[in-house]
């Protein structure tokens, strides 16, 4: 392996037998060694010389993850990624590691593992930076690491060293689990302010979870400042669901919202601060009738004129089937309160959650996290479990949440597959299963889409006397309604990526999420409408990669 530029390599290693350690060796240098975690993966970072050959040996451990980092351009660069092949650790291309049939091309996605909430989302010296919740080493949820990518056009994105780990004496007892939860970014001209939940607490959530909100800053969003405590307990009446800050000002003044419940019912707690730094319990912001153990990521943001608040319902079936379903709420902001007015589904596809959103430009930027709540995720060697949604800019409209794709997401249409109307359509095998429909109806007709198909596995798009759903065949969400609250469907545009769809239903008015895995390396997209003369104009294209350079 050559180091390019870089000066530093970062490997997390476990024993395997006692005394298990990492070692590097150069040519012309001595060799460095470090010993690997004994119970969990320890985070081991060795200087490297630039433009030099090292082999890294692995003696008695096991490696989960292994990149290069630490040059002066590395937010161009980002990092590079070593696996173990025959010949030893070796450098791969993203082009090719992603491109499998089970991941995702035009997503954002981890190397590998799992990834959860969104965090820190904030535009930043001309780079968008987008924070997450990861779990380096392994395809299920572990104690929570922050791992970090940078975007110049929100499409392709690169990765970058991991940024925060989970505290010493989460990772050292194996009876409790823990580590830096989510959180967000104000970015400033010139520095970076981060607040994260701070998590520690038995296996199973109890009374004895702490939850406490902890801030570190930034200049360069390469080096993080040591995290400080910022509050350290909930208000009385709170649970000890304490958590996942995101920060706005107001006026003068700034303010924060954290998910939490309070008499059982979930609540998004409002603080205020002058500085930054100092923070005041001010009120519980909004409480919830529907049966939920407590808000989770909430936000709060000016838009078009309006307040909107955003959260996820933790532990909760909405009366269709589907889990953990993210509300949004439009309203007025009076004396710190806010005034509801009108309320909807954020996603109904309900493989969206603990979204977040940033303003740039005057733009309200969200990304969600696409997660898997029925059990559907299909574990590969060295696959990923979760991804990101394509960031869609969100606006009010007659009362209601409307998200469309960022308009850069344009830049990724590939080859016309299909263009016309007023016939149904059948184009199988499209090579790669990575696509965009967009079809334009002139009257409310009903219809089915076929989506996906792996042997009699389906997923498909159906609009009858029962309103339009994504229906699933064969799979574990077979059954639950995911159902877009809308009356009728004059637009539709889909966003067929693999593993994952994203169906914009009426420019915006309804965005419904859904996985579902296809095996194959080719997709299919067949609609057949009642009345084909309502079909105006169907475009079918493909997407390219976003790991291809721009
Ligand atoms: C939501 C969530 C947050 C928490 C984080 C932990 O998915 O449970 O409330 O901060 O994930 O990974």
């Amino acid at each position: 392996m050559n180091t390019e530029q870089y000066t530093c390599l970062e490997i997390f290693a476990k024993q395997t037998m006692p005394g298990g350690k990492i070692r590097l060796c150069s040519g012309t240098q001595e060799s460095q060694e470090k010993t690997a975690g004994s119970t969990y993966y320890a985070w081991l970072k060795f200087s490297v010389k630039p433009y030099t050959d090292y082999e890294i040996i692995c003696d008695d451990c096991d490696v989960s993850v292994c990149y290069l980092s630490g040059n002066e351009n590395i937010l161009e660069t980002g990092v590079r990624y070593l696996e173990e092949t025959e010949e030893g650790f070796t450098i791969r291309n993203p082009a090719t590691w992603y491109d499998r049939p089970m991941r995702e091309t035009y997503h954002f996605a981890p190397w590998k593992n799992w990834i959860n909430d969104p965090n820190g989302l904030c535009w930043f010296q001309g780079y968008y930076h987008m924070f997450y919740q990861c779990n380096p080493h392994g395809q299920e949820w572990g104690n929570m690491y922050w791992g970090h990518a940078v975007s110049r056009d929100l499409v392709h994105w690169t990765h970058l060293p991991i940024v925060l780990g989970p505290q010493e004496e989460v990772l050292s007892n194996p009876e409790i689990k823990g580590g830096a939860f989510s959180g967000c970014a104000v970015a400033g001209e010139n520095e970076v302010i981060f607040y994260l939940t701070r998590h520690r607490g038995p296996l199973q959530d109890c009374e004895d979870t702490v939850e406490q909100q902890w801030m570190m800053r930034s200049h360069d969003m390469i080096h993080f400042t040591p995290e400080e405590c910022v509050i350290e307990r909930p208000p009385e009446g709170a649970s000890f669901d304490f958590r996942d800050p995101k920060v706005l000002k107001i006026g003068d003044c700034w303010y924060m919202v954290l998910g939490s419940a309070m008499k059982g019912q979930g609540t998004i707690l409002l603080y205020e601060s002058r500085d930054l730094e100092h923070w005041e319990y001010v009120h519980p912001l909004l409480a919830e009738k529907n049966q939920i153990r407590c808000f989770e990521c909430p936000d709060l943001m000016e838009l078009d004129g309006r307040y909107l608040v955003v959260g996820a319902f933790m532990g909760h079936y909405d009366s269709c089937g589907r889990y953990q379903m993210s509300r949004y709420y439009i309203g007025n902001w009076r004396n710190r309160k806010f005034e509801r007015v009108k309320e909807g589904w954020f996603d109904f596809g309900s493989n969206c959650y603990a979204m977040q959103s940033f303003e740039h430009q005057g733009r309200r930027i969200s990304i969600g996290w696409i997660s898997d709540f029925y059990g559907e995720h299909v574990k590969c060697p060295d696959g990923a479990y979760g991804s990101m949604t394509i960031p869609r800019q969100l606006h009010i409209r007659n009362d209601r949440l409307y998200m469309t794709p960022v308009q850069e997401m344009e830049k990724l249409k590939g080859e016309v597959l299909y263009q016309g109307g007023g016939e149904n359509i059948a184009v199988p095998g499209i090579t790669g299963n990575a696509y965009r429909a967009k079809i334009r109806f002139s009257g409310n007709t009903f219809f089915t889409i076929l989506l996906g198909r792996d042997e009699e596995r389906s997923l498909s798009l159906v609009h009858d006397m029962e309103g339009m759903r994504i229906v699933t065949k064969g799979v574990r969400s077979e059954g639950i309604v995911f159902r877009a609250d809308v009356e009728e469907v004059r637009v539709l545009e889909i966003y067929m990526d693999r593993r994952v769809v994203e169906v914009y239903v009426n420019e915006g008015e309804a965005v419904g999420t859904k996985v579902f895995y296809n095996a194959s390396r080719e997709g299919c997209f067949e609609l057949c409408a009642m009345r084909t003369e309502n079909i105006v104009q169907v475009e079918l294209a493909l997407m390219r990669s976003i790991w291809n350079p721009a």
